[in-house]
């Protein structure tokens, strides 16, 4: 089966900045490292945004430098803590469509496609929520209405919905309800977001979905808290997707955990 891998919220930053005392670069070194050695035939990387914690120039150069010994082709992603002409002007050869870092690639019976959901410019107050305008709606659609009978995996950064998690609930994306209906109205797809930095899974008017820890900080069950910053520091994990043409099989793995033993079997008397 073809694999697809995934990266949800490195959030890079400059030398020297940490994001609750992790360098979110070295983070994301160990799961690509861990990703590449493991997946080494997969057919793409794909980065679900907040592929910077600033959207700076730097930022995006320090990603550059992170992501240039992987061996497979890059998709990447806009997130809410990104910048848009930012990361264009670094990484030129990016696909784009009207603008928006959107993309869609076909790998054997599975179409991917990937959308820009950051609000902005201008980057006005509350712009962490996440935008689909007419536009980047009718890529969608466009997208869908011309796979054939490819299966589609669909990726975008804000989730649709609410997911009980209060603080990102308040930011989530605000055409949800219409881009739900869209996906529902198609079918045989798969929803991949970002943005929340927890593994997830569910299904939302018949749409499935799934969602990836960081490498980095990861977001905690908080279901009565506002803040959208909450984060603790537990391991990382990247995403893998398993192509079947007619499905798809989610796996998420987890880098760097402490204490971890791996046993070829057990004995009866282990279990009493
Ligand atoms: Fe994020
Ligand atoms: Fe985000």
């Amino acid at each position: 089966m073809q694999k697809l891998l995934f990266v949800s919220d490195p959030h890079i930053t400059i030398d020297g900045e940490t994001i609750i005392g992790l360098d979110p670069a070295e983070r994301l070194k160990a799961i690509l490292e861990a990703a590449i050695t493991a997946h080494a035939d997969a057919e793409a990387l794909v980065l679900l945004g907040d592929l910077t914690h600033h959207g700076a120039p730097a930022e995006y150069a320090r990603l550059q430098s992170v992501l240039a010994g992987v061996p497979i082709p890059i998709i990447p992603m806009m997130g809410n803590h990104d910048r848009r002409q930012a990361f264009i002007e670094l990484f030129p050869e990016t696909p784009l469509a009207d603008g928006f870092v959107q993309q869609v690639r076909d790998f054997g019976q599975t179409r991917l496609i990937t959308l820009d959901s950051l609000d902005g410019p201008p980057y006005r107050d509350g712009h962490h929520a996440g935008r689909l305008c007419p536009t980047r709606l009718e890529f969608l659609e466009t997208a869908l209405a011309t796979r054939g009978d490819k299966y589609a995996i669909v990726c975008v950064h804000h989730p649709p919905f609410a997911t009980g998690i209060t603080g990102m609930d308040s930011i989530r994306l605000a055409e949800g309800s219409a881009f739900l209906d869209l996906l529902a109205s198609y079918g045989k797809l798969h929803l991949i977001c970002g943005h929340i930095h927890r593994t997830m899974s569910g299904s939302t008017r018949g749409v499935p979905w799934s969602m990836f820890k960081s490498p980095c900080h990861q977001g905690l069950l908080a279901f009565d808290d506002p803040n959208s910053h909450l984060s603790s520091n537990e391991p990382g994990a990247y995403g893998l997707a398993l192509l079947s043409g007619d499905g798809v099989v989610i796996h998420s793995e987890d880098v760097g955990l402490t204490g971890r033993q791996v046993f070829g079997g057990y004995a009866v008397a282990d279990h009493p």
